[in-house]
């Protein structure tokens, strides 16, 4: 059996139970456990009392990339845990959005490296797919290959002084392989939930037969969201749990598009995959 518990996400139905713009999903198999994700802020320590998980004997994260909303609950998490960190070697980058309050670059990216070492992390850093856990795997680099996914134009990083278009190079997902094949979990999906489920299909020669998480559709154009859509009724998934960056009118469409087969996703919703 494979149990996946959100802890963070925008949304919380339960009463006590804090929201924040960020994501954290516990997948737990077989006595193996791993983190994905840890969300903005100590609301990860908080909520995971209120569902029953101890988050001291946590020894696997996963950072999906290097923004805040993904990563900020980290410096929480060492504080009572000492995880081994997978992630993708360009997670550190200097990176900022262009879309903010005062016309400036509001910076979206994580801390150094060294700041999490200081804290006792053990970084894991690879570009390349990785089993963390028995059958659960991150995709590694996710190759873009369709012709209507593109990563927001708003984001870019500095190297040294130069300021460049972020690509989110580091985006990875997580690849839970299980009899009725492959469950995808997004951070924020920055390079496209197609993108990503077709490359984990190549990278694992297994159809995927569900996702949970971030799609960041809810920000995406309209023809990115409508070809989306069709694509989702070819692959036709039998679980979709949209969560964090797709929004809620994006949620509704494709509530409207596949009704069943979608789970709306957020804090304390449990998955379990026999
Ligand atoms: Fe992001
Ligand atoms: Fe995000």
């Amino acid at each position: 059996m494979i149990k996946i518990t959100t802890i963070v996400e925008n949304t919380a139905t339960k009463a006590r139970f804090k929201a924040e713009h960020g994501l954290s999903m516990l997948v737990e198999r077989d006595g193996e456990t791993v983190l994905f994700d840890t969300g903005q802020t100590d609301a990860l320590i908080h909520n995971a009392k209120l569902l029953g998980i101890d988050l001291s004997k946590i020894d696997k994260v996963v950072l999906s990339h290097g923004h805040y909303d993904h990563a900020g609950g980290l410096k929480y998490l060492l504080e009572i845990a000492k995880p081994k960190i997978y992630a993708h070697p360009e997670i550190f980058r200097k990176r900022y959005s262009k879309l903010s309050d005062d016309g400036n670059l509001r910076y979206i990216g994580i801390e150094d490296r060294e700041f999490y070492e200081q804290l006792g992390a053990e970084f894991v850093l690879s570009s390349e797919p990785v089993e963390v856990a028995d059958g659960i795997y991150t995709t590694g680099f996710e190759k873009m290959v369709t012709d209507f996914e593109e990563v927001d134009k708003n984001f870019v990083y500095y190297k040294g002084d130069k300021l460049f278009k972020d690509y989110v190079d580091d985006d990875m997902s997580l690849v839970i392989d299980t009899n009725r094949g492959l469950l995808v979990l997004f951070g924020c999906a920055h390079r496209g939930i197609i993108n990503i489920m077709l490359d984990a299909q190549k990278k694992f020669s297994k159809e995927v037969f569900g996702f949970l998480g971030g799609t960041h559709l809810g920000v995406a154009g309209e023809l990115q969201q409508q070809r989306t859509i069709e694509e989702l009724k070819l692959m036709d998934l039998s679980i979709m749990g949209p969560s964090h960056c797709t929004g809620m009118l994006m949620t509704a469409k494709l509530y409207c598009e596949f009704k069943e087969a979608v789970v709306f996703n957020n804090v304390g919703t449990i998955t379990l995959i026999a």
